[in-house]
């Protein structure tokens, strides 16, 4: 990371903890590497972002439906799933530093440097050509450019094939040869590359002669799975239907770093939609597209997301990408959306020894069918919105603000309610335009400090309204109803406060750009 951008996240990390968002777990015991704490603005944030998920996957769709399944799953689930087997990260240490890092994520990382040159190149010549520029064309011949992708590619695909065959010679290999140096201290001395279980293992029982060996699930999606044929047919649902998920998974991270963006407890949503062998092409495409609207409603900006289509396909799917954003360290996956096949339910079926077949009635046939996944992590949601929201701005009169531009409709606190003076009845008011707005919105009521300095406070946290009772309230029942974003404030009556507030917030309001 470059400096700037290591300066932009720290910003972000001190941010999440000074106003409420993020404490390091157990921090009066130091604190526990890669596990985190929401806290009380956090939680809102997070529960707003999942409420916003659901309302789009389940809600809005006739033929998705949510289920919440145990952590705790029988042990076998994990072998059919391939987890037991192949549930792995190649891992390599550095000899010197003693640090450890997954070799494929060393290469993946060289190969974005590669990317960047590239990019570089074409931003140059776009000023250079001005309008006349033919970006795809110079993509296609610039000597450069094409010198870039051709090796990048080669890399990715030599590294695919290692992994893929168990060759980690042949991976570490390739790392030497790239010159690939520890991040941190710039050593090449590295170890060999092994692979490594990332699934946590836990006892179930009170004996120790008697007790079950199980895992933490490492991904909700195997919930999902082995309730396909339950779901389906109590909901009396037809091909092509979806079951829909949020909840904790647990990954035994080798490297956990990037603040909550690898975390070793994590919260997933998820949502695997079950199609006829054939069509799945269609519906991925279709989930592709829809997921990516989806991000873009919230309005953090079109360029800071991307596609990447995966070259590695794991052996259970057949297309497969992921949707990048970029966070303060640079473009990183964001959410994965995967063509599974039957691979899973399959599984299932070998393993239990029962049918997990949709009976098709137009037919008189069974058939096990396809899956289309959509997953995303809840914590790197919050992180995309929460670091792209966080800005400095320069002012007018050349003093800084910091403001986090939070969609409104996540942001925690809807609107801060602020008498102008605590005296004149002005605090009464206050109170009164908070009990009555608190049934519908969060609020918050804040008399402490001079309005300025309240303002601001309202702005680091978020708050996107803050409303404000003055003497001319006691006249006229209005009151003054500033916006974050812009700092503009307009003069409205109290009685249409729910109303102006309520067309900022609405979830409708912002799926409907989605659409
Ligand atoms: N069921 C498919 C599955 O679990 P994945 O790509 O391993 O696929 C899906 O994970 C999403 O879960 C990722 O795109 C990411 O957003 C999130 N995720 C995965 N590992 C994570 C971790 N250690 N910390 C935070 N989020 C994680």
């Amino acid at each position: 990371m470059v400096s700037q951008q290591e300066d932009i996240f720290k910003n972000v990390i001190l941010h999440a903890k000074e106003y409420g968002y993020i404490f390091p777990s157990s921090e009066i015991y130091d604190g526990l590497s890669a596990v985190y704490d929401y806290a009380q603005n956090g939680v809102e944030l997070k529960r707003n972002i999942r409420e916003y998920w659901w309302k789009s996957m389940v809600q809005m769709h006739e033929n998705i439906v949510g289920i919440d399944a145990s952590i705790f799953m029988h042990p076998t689930t994990w072998k059919a799933s391939g987890h037991v087997d192949a549930f792995n990260d190649p891992l390599i240490d550095n000899k010197d530093s003693k640090k450890r890092y997954r070799a494929d994520v060393l290469i993946e990382d060289y190969c974005e440097k590669l990317h960047q040159k590239a990019l570089k190149e074409i931003e140059k010549a776009k000023k250079r050509f001005g309008e006349a520029f033919d970006e795809a064309q110079f993509i296609e011949t610039n000597p450069c450019v094409v010198e870039y992708y051709a090796k990048k590619k080669e890399i990715l695909e030599r590294m695919a094939r290692g992994l893929d065959s168990g060759d980690l010679a042949d991976v570490k290999a390739l790392i030497e040869e790239l010159e690939i140096a520890d991040p941190d201290t710039g050593s090449k001395n590295w170890t060999e590359v092994r692979q490594f279980n990332l699934m946590f293992g836990t006892k179930l029982g009170a004996s120790t002669d008697t007790a079950m060996d199980l895992y933490l699930r490492p991904e909700t999606a195997q919930g999902i799975f082995v309730n396909f044929l339950n779901v389906q047919k109590t909901g009396r649902m037809k091909i092509p239907f979806g079951i829909a998920q949020t909840g904790k998974a647990f990954r035994n991270e080798i490297v956990a770093r990037q603040f909550i963006f690898r975390m070793r407890e994590f919260e997933q949503m998820e949502m695997q939609f079950f199609v006829k062998p054939g069509e799945e092409m269609k519906y991925y495409e279709y989930w592709k597209d829809t997921r990516l609207k989806w991000h873009l409603s919230l309005g953090m900006g079109a360029e800071n997301y991307r596609y990447h289509d995966h070259e590695k396909l794991a052996h259970y799917a057949n297309a497969a990408t992921d949707i990048e954003f970029n966070f303060p360290f640079g473009f990183k996956e964001l959410e994965g959306i995967h063509s599974r096949m039957d691979f899973d339910l399959k599984a299932h079926e070998q393993f239990s020894g029962k049918k997990l077949q949709f009976f098709d009635n137009e037919t008189n046939s069974s058939y096990v069918p396809y899956v289309v996944e959509t997953s995303v992590g809840l914590d790197r949601m919050f992180l995309s919105i929460f670091s792209k929201s966080l800005q400095e701005e320069t002012l007018e009169d050349g003093l800084t603000r910091t403001v986090l531009k939070l969609p409104a409709v996540l942001a925690p606190t809807k609107a801060a309610i602020l008498p102008l003076v605590k005296k004149d009845g002005l605090p009464e008011i206050a109170q009164e335009i908070m009990e009555d707005l608190k049934w519908d919105f969060n609020v918050a009521y804040d008399e402490k400090d001079a309005v300025g300095r309240r303002y601001r406070r309202a702005d680091a946290l978020g708050t996107p309204f803050c409303i404000t009772v003055d003497h001319q309230t006691l006249e006229d029942k209005t009151v003054t109803i500033r916006h974050r974003d812009t700092m503009k404030q307009d003069r409205v009556a109290i009685v249409d406060l729910r109303t102006l507030i309520n067309e900022e917030v609405s979830i409708k309001n912002w799926l409907k750009r989605a659409m």
